[in-house]
C-alpha cells in the first residue's frame, strides 16, 4: 500500500488530465478565499498602515545585511519551528504543518509527473505521501479532540463543532481519507476505491474552497506578521507598543490559584 502512487492506480477512473485540473482548481480557490478574506478583514489593509505608523517611531534604521539576517533568523527559528507556540501544542502544530506540507507536495509531485503509464513511480514519494497524511491526522487529531482552546481551558465537550473548527476538521478528514483510499485500492476493493477517491476529492474541496470561511490563510498571516514584528523590534518602532518594564514581576496571589495552559 504505501509504496503505490494512488494516483497512478485511478488514472483510468479519473484521467491525469482531470486531476491536473483539479490540482489548479484548488490552487485557484486558496488564491481566491484568500483575496476575499483580506478585503473582508482589511487585515492586511491595517498590518501597512500600522507598519507605516510605527516606523515614524523608529530610533535606528536597520541596514539590508540586518533586515535579511532578521528575515532569514525568523523564518528559521519563529515559522519553521512555530516557536509562537509551547509544548503540546507546538509539537502537535508541527505534526500537523510538515505532514500537510509532505502530504501536498508529495500529491502534487505524483499526479503531475507520475500518472502516465510509462513512467514507474519513484517509491518514496508514495511513502512520504502516506507518512504526510498520517502525521497530519494525527497532529491534526491531537489538536482537536486535547488542545483546542475551548475543550483544554474551558471545558467545552470535545464534540463541540464550531465554524473555527472548519480548517482542522477538513484537514483530518482528508487525510484519513486518503488513508482509507489507499488501503481499499491496496485490497483491490474497486467499488470502495471509487467511493472514497470521490469523498477524498470532496474533502479537498471543502478544504481549498472554504478559506474565506475558515482559518487556512493564517499559514500566510503569521509568517508576515512575525517578520514584521521582529524588524519593529530591531528599528526600535516595538509597534508602538512600550519597553517592557524592568520590575519584578508582582501578579499577587491570584495567580497561584489555577496553574496557567499557555495557550
Ligand atoms: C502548512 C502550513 C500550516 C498548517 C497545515 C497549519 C495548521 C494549523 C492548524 C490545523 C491549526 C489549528 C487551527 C484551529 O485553531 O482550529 C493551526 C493553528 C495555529 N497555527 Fe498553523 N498551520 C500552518 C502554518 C503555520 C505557520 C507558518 C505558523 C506560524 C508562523 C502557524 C501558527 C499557528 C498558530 C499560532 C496557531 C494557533 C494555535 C492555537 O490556537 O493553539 N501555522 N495551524
Amino acid at each position: 500500500m504505501i509504496t503505490t502512487n494512488p494516483f497512478f492506480e485511478i488514472s483510468t477512473f479519473a484521467s491525469p488530465i482531470f486531476m491536473k485540473s483539479f490540482v489548479v482548481l484548488m490552487i485557484l480557490l486558496v488564491i481566491v478565499g484568500t483575496i476575499l478574506d483580506m478585503l473582508h478583514k482589511k487585515n492586511v489593509k491595517y498590518f501597512f498602515e500600522n507598519s507605516k505608523k510605527a516606523k515614524k517611531s523608529a530610533i535606528r534604521n536597520p541596514g539590508s545585511l540586518e533586515k535579511t539576517s532578521i528575515i532569514v533568523k525568523t523564518v528559521s527559528k519563529d515559522i519553521l519551528t512555530t516557536s509562537e507556540l509551547g509544548g503540546k501544542r507546538r509539537i502537535a502544530h508541527l505534526l500537523g504543518m510538515y505532514g500537510t506540507l509532505i502530504f501536498w507536495t508529495t500529491s502534487i509531485i505524483m499526479i503531475f509527473f507520475y500518472t502516465s503509464s510509462n513512467i514507474t513511480t519513484n517509491p518514496v514519494f508514495p511513502i512520504l505521501w502516506h507518512l504526510g497524511a498520517f502525521m497530519t491526522f494525527l497532529g491534526g487529531s491531537w489538536f482537536w479532540f486535547f488542545l483546542r482552546v475551548d475543550v483544554f481551558a474551558e471545558a467545552y465537550p470535545w464534540y463541540r463543532i464550531v465554524k473555527a473548527d472548519l480548517f482542522v476538521l477538513s484537514l483530518v478528514k482528508t487525510s484519513v481519507l486518503a488513508l482509507i483510499w489507499s488501503f481499499f485500492q491496496s485490497i483491490n476493493f474497486y467499488l470502495f476505491n471509487i467511493i472514497f477517491f470521490i469523498l477524498f476529492s470532496i474533502s479537498n474541496l471543502i478544504l481549498f474552497g472554504g478559506v474565506y470561511w475558515s482559518k487556512f490563510a493564517h499559514m500566510f498571516y503569521k509568517p508576515g506578521a512575525a517578520i514584521q514584528k521582529n524588524l519593529a523590534e530591531a528599528d526600535g518602532s516595538r509597534d508602538n507598543l512600550p519597553m517592557p518594564a524592568d520590575k519584578p514581576k508582582k501578579f499577587g496571589l491570584g495567580i497561584k490559584r489555577e496553574a496557567p495552559k499557555h495557550y
